[in-house]
């Protein structure tokens, strides 16, 4: 019979490659120690069953074990150990049996046997070279085992860093979109103050730190806002949507003048009233205005309108629709499927491309929607923006 093929020497010193002896009669256990030791393989003897157990849970590349060493109570310490592998680990044993007749004894260890799962028998006497061939087959399915077991850690750790990433990607975010969104404000207290010190007449100064105070509150709702962005929705009531968009107009005043842009509104629903938050509406009209303006550096028409839906949702409730037209360059229409996502802007220096997607955010936490239509077409140039809000009732 051809010798059989000796491991692989890998990492020899890797529980893997460990063979445990455990053959309490005669010269068995040195015998096979020794043997083992030739082809290059480390084994491991051990003299009690205590021993034999404690070795498999060190981790070991598989056991070999004489049949006379099976007591019911020994059998019973076994079939713990392997009871408590992790999933990735069957535990191969080689169980060296007594040959000749059926014994009533011999029934009994059969019986026995049965729950040991990845067990091979070999007949004593046994040709060494058939010891070494079974053994090299445990220990290459064991090694199989321990590679699945390192893949298993390595997809887990992976998992954790990637984890670990997005949480401070998602961080970063937050902090650009609070930075972001409480520039503008700031930049209205700063005009408000210079006007302030250089104002004609007392009440107007008046007026203007009453405006400036309305930004700074502002800034302190943006920030409050955003901080919980995720946990809970920011404080609603019953808000005067057209007032708010009025407000936003109103802080882009001079930007608008100073751009030679003509502001149409139609306000069909005067009256119009929403649950919301104010702060977040403002946040989303403010974007979307914002950017209407960067758009039409050279003059052009600002159009807001607001009505009601006459068509009820499937809901039954109806909805406010609040349309935001501009004359603008109008969007790249490879820019357009991505207006919403973070980070995207035409803008270079000027813009982070958040505001969008704040504004996005926003729209999806409250149940509402909004849609985008633009054109760079020299005819019909500009760019629409479309929001849903459905009203309660
Ligand atoms: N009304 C518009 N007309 C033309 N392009 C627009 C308009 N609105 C949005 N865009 C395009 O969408 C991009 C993303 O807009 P977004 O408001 O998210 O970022 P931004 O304006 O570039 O930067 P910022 O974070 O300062 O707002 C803009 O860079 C611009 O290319
Ligand atoms: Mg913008």
């Amino acid at each position: 019979m051809a010798s059989p093929a000796v491991l692989p020497q890998h990492d020899l010193s890797s529980p893997a490659y460990r063979t445990i002896v455990f053959a309490p009669i005669g010269k068995d256990a040195y015998l096979i120690a020794e043997m083992l030791e030739r082809r290059g393989l480390s084994s491991s003897p051990v003299s009690s069953i205590t021993g034999f157990c404690d070795e498999i849970r060190r981790g070991a590349g598989a056991a070999i074990l004489a049949e006379e060493a099976l007591r019911e109570n020994s059998m019973r310490e076994i079939l713990r150990v392997l009871e408590d592998q992790p999933s990735w680990s069957d535990f191969p044993l080689i169980l060296l049996t007594t040959g000749g007749r059926v014994t009533l004894q011999s029934e009994r260890l059969r019986e026995f046997r049965r729950p040991l799962g990845n067990l091979f028998l070999l007949e004593r006497p046994i040709r060494p070279e058939t010891l070494l061939g079974t053994l090299e087959i445990a220990l290459r399915g064991r090694r199989r085992q321990y590679q699945i077991h390192d893949q298993m850690l390595q997809y887990a750790n992976a998992q954790e860093a990637l984890l670990r990433s997005e949480k401070l990607a998602v961080t970063g975010r937050l902090a650009a979109s609070i930075a972001h969104e409480i520039n503008n404000p700031l930049e209205a207290v700063t005009n408000l103050l210079y006007l302030t010190r250089t104002a004609s007449s007392p009440e107007k100064a008046a007026d203007y730190l009453a405006a400036a105070e309305q930004e700074l509150a502002r800034v302190t709702e943006i920030t409050k806002q955003t901080l919980r962005f995720y946990r809970e929705p920011s404080k609603r009531t019953e808000i005067d949507v057209a007032a708010v968009v009025n407000s936003v107009l109103t802080l882009f005043r001079s930007r608008i003048a100073s751009a030679d842009i003509i502001v149409k509104t139609d306000f069909r629903d005067r009256s119009a009233t929403l649950l919301a938050s104010a702060g977040e509406l403002r946040q989303i009209v403010s974007n979307l205005v914002g950017n209407a303006i960067d758009a039409m550096r050279l003059g052009g028409s600002l159009c807001l309108r607001l009505s009601r839906e006459k068509v009820c949702h499937a809901d039954g409730r109806q909805a406010l629709r609040l349309t935001i037209s501009d004359s603008g360059t109008g969007i790249p229409v490879e820019v357009v499927p991505k207006i919403f996502e973070p980070f995207i802007s035409t803008k270079e220096e000027t813009g982070t491309g958040l505001g969008l997607w704040v504004a996005d955010e926003i729209v999806k936490r409250n149940g509402w929607q909004i849609r985008v239509r633009s054109s760079q077409n020299l005819v019909h140039r500009g760019t629409t923006f479309v929001l849903k809000m459905p009203v309660a009732g």
